[in-house]
């Protein structure tokens, strides 16, 4: 049994200003040219990473907290990572790059050919992180946002869609016959009529069929009703999930039962666990760093109050942090699972301090505790992963050289020495690398 792992990369707060609110902004990378992003990318592929996946959401928030999302820009400005992509194709030769994709934004014949189009482009390197999030709604239209539920089922739809236009094109469709002059056999092309509950439209497709496979699909929902999708048409799922040995096995059964259920194999989908390393020299300074984490200073409360104001768009940092927390100053289209998880186990008397000092607070790899802890403490997480038969990892950070190399140069010879991370990529795209092993 191989015991290599996938590795991706999560490229969290998107298309963004890469390096702001830390000294890597001192740096002078302008954050909306590629230089940036294609200096990282091309250290990711070096690293052996099947992918780079650029998170996005298309909006601001709600028209009254507009200035708490953007102030410390946790929120946005967020440029649109599929347009990032094309220039990451250019900088490397294996990576996989993978935008996310809300389908409320985009018509699936649109979709359909600008996917086709950087599959192309790519050579098979183009993935898509399909989200359902439905608070952007009001700039797509003027219909209500849907449900969560029917949001997925619309998802499903459009996806759906999407590949019968790119297989729109029948075997022997595309001749490219000099000696009979004939470029294309359009009896061989299927007209396409959908007629669904979201989407009317019709086909064929006018990009010419795949070489070797259709973009691959990513999906990180992880509402039953997310799963499912994922089982239906994930290529890959990016799972957020204690590290266990019990909840990574109950997760991944869960997944392969829904693949099942769709007719489909438990090893068609590869499930990536979320980890968020915070690498330290030594042992001794794993345990100075989780000690200290267990009293906050001031400015990390308040940097943790900013990010959450921005997350749950309700301002926490104008209150007073030795009062309890009243639920009521969250507005009614605030998510309850966000504010769960900001509140915790907490009761209603707990002082808002304490409520954000609990986010402060880390734990060591080595215990499984937490993510604090050495390059060969971390090896040694993956290597405990990957004999409960995990297929990779997914690690977070935003895409500055400072970051990435941060993580990276010392656990990437590590991982390869303990035969845990690639040493080189197959031909065919990110699809052909993902079923490498
Ligand atoms: C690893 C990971 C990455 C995600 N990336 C995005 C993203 O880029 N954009 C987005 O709108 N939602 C993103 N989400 C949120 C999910 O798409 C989804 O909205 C959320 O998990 C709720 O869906 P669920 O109820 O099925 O869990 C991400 C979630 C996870 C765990």
């Amino acid at each position: 049994m191989t015991r290599l792992q996938h590795f991706g990369w999560f490229l969290a707060r998107g298309f963004g200003p890469h390096g702001w609110g830390t000294d890597a902004w001192e740096w002078n990378h302008r954050w909306t040219r590629p230089e940036l992003y294609q200096e990282s990318a091309r250290v990711l592929e070096q690293a052996g990473f099947d992918l780079l996946i650029i998170e996005d959401a298309p909006s601001l928030g709600s028209a009254d907290t507009i200035d708490l999302r953007v102030r410390h820009a946790f929120g946005g400005p967020k440029h649109d990572p599929l347009l990032l992509a094309p220039y990451l194709f250019a900088a490397t030769q294996h990576l996989g790059v993978v935008p996310t994709v809300n389908p409320a934004a985009y018509l699936p014949y649109t979709a359909a050919r600008q996917f086709a189009t950087l599959q192309h482009l790519s050579e098979d390197r183009l993935g898509l992180n399909v989200v359902t999030d439905t608070g952007s709604a009001r700039h797509f239209g003027a219909a209500p946002p849907l449900g969560h539920d029917a949001a997925y089922d619309r998802a499903e739809e459009w996806l759906g869609g999407v590949r019968d236009l790119w297989r729109s094109w029948d075997e022997g469709a595309l001749v490219e016959d000099v000696a009979s002059g004939r470029y294309a056999d359009g009896t061989r092309m299927r007209p396409v009529a959908h007629r669904g509950e979201y989407f009317a439209f019709d086909g064929p497709l006018n990009a010419v069929p795949f070489e070797h496979d259709e973009p691959a699909i990513v999906s990180p929902g992880g509402s039953g009703r997310g799963l499912a999708f994922a089982g239906a048409n994930s290529d890959v799922q990016l799972a957020l999930s204690p590290l266990d040995e019990a909840s990574i096995t109950a997760y991944r059964a869960r997944i392969h039962q829904a693949a099942l259920e769709r007719g489909r194999s438990p090893e068609d989908v590869t499930i990536l666990f979320a980890v968020q390393p915070v690498l330290v020299d030594s042992p001794e300074e794993a345990d100075r760093l989780v000690a200290a984490s267990r009293h906050p200073d001031e400015e990390t409360l308040r940097t943790i109050a900013r990010r959450q104001s921005s997350d749950l768009e309700t301002d926490l940092t104008a209150l007073d942090l030795d009062a309890p927390l009243d639920l009521a100053i969250f507005a009614d289209h605030v998510s309850h699972g966000s504010i769960r998880r900001l509140v915790g186990d907490h009761d209603a008397a707990t002082p808002l301090r304490t409520i954000l000092a609990a986010h402060a607070r880390a734990g060591r790899l080595s215990d499984g505790s937490g993510f604090v802890g050495t390059a060969d403490e971390f090896a040694d997480l993956i290597e405990r992963l990957a004999a409960w038969g995990n297929d990779g990892v997914l690690l977070w950070g935003d895409l500055h050289p400072v970051t990435v190399h941060r993580m990276l140069d010392r656990v990437v010879p590590i991982l390869r020495r303990r035969g845990l991370l690639r040493e080189e990529f197959v031909s065919g795209g990110l699809k052909a690398n993902l079923s490498a092993f």
